[in-house]
């Protein structure tokens, strides 16, 4: 069984572990600060916790930091003396953390992996882009083959990484957004809350899966008669800029991003 260890139990984090354990090929490991959330896990799924970050280190192979991006270099320092070389592999799912910065605080020639992923992961559905140093290399299959059981993976040099995680690592909150004004709008046109819920839901699930198949453009095609109402709605909320404000949203959040890894 492969010994996994993931620091920091919470939306991401607390992912891996349900689904990791699930298949039942993982000796896992949970760290967090929290006694409560620990608890959760120990009740719930076959796995070993701890408060302990460095113990959780010591103890696997493989150590994936699922803490947010400003408590990284703490839990680095904490782990550093259980990583020797590149025995073993340290994961970071932070948003804006650099692997170099990640390397900084952990011994020579330490391999370390850059994952983002998205809170898809939850429902088994997430989208990861994954990148490595020189000695991380050799653990890409097994970090990639990690996060499939919670998704899609693919690898992406990590100067890519800041408009990643504009694109897909935000993504389903811009999603949520949507839907919610999709609701809103349905409900101001006098359709039932819940109705309005449910037709959009149902609509953007939909749509999800034929997106699988075709191209937006051809959806967009095969929706809008000419004359009709898709064409009419296309023109007023172009006029409101929406395609412009999704360019403007992902730039914002791709600097953002940057940001974080000053
Ligand atoms: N959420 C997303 O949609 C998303 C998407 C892509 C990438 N990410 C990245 O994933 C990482 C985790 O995000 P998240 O949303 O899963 O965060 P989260 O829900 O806040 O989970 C982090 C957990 O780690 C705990 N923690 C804090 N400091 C710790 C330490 N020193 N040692 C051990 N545990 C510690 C936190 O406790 P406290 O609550 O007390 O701090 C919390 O329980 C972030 O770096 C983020 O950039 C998140």
């Amino acid at each position: 069984m492969e010994r996994v260890s993931i620091i920091g139990a919470g939306k991401i984090g607390g992912s891996l572990v349900a689904r990791l354990s699930a298949t039942g090929n993982f000796d896992l490991t949970v760290s967090d600060v929290h006694e409560e959330q620990l608890k959760r896990f120990a009740e719930g799924y076959d796995v070993a916790t701890t408060t302990s970050n460095e113990e959780a280190a010591e103890g696997s192979g493989l150590i994936l930091l699922a803490v947010k991006p400003w408590d990284v270099g703490r839990v680095l320092d904490e782990i550093s003396p259980a990583i020797k070389g590149g025995e073993k592999a340290v994961v970071s799912v932070a948003a804006g953390v650099p692997i170099s910065a990640i390397e900084g605080r952990l011994p020579g020639g330490a391999a370390v992996l850059r994952v983002m992923p998205n809170v898809c992961a939850a429902v088994g559905l997430g989208s990861a882009v994954v990148a490595a140093n020189e000695p991380g290399g050799t653990y890409l299959p097994e970090v990639m083959g990690i996060f499939r059981h919670v998704g899609d993976v693919v690898e992406l040099p990590e100067r890519l990484f800041d408009a990643a995680t504009a694109l897909h690592g935000s993504g389903p909150a811009y999603v949520a957004l949507f839907a919610d004004a999709l609701i809103q709008a349905g409900v101001r046109e006098g359709i039932p809350r819940d109705v309005a819920r449910r037709l959009v839901n149902g609509t953007i699930g939909g749509t999800a899966v034929l997106l699988k198949e075709r191209a937006p453009h051809q959806i967009r095609d095969e929706v809008m008669t000419p004359g009709g109402t898709t064409a009419a709605a296309f023109v007023a909320m172009e006029k409101a800029g929406f395609v412009a404000a999704v360019y403007d949203g992902i730039e914002a959040a791709t600097e953002q991003a940057r940001r974080l890894a000053e």
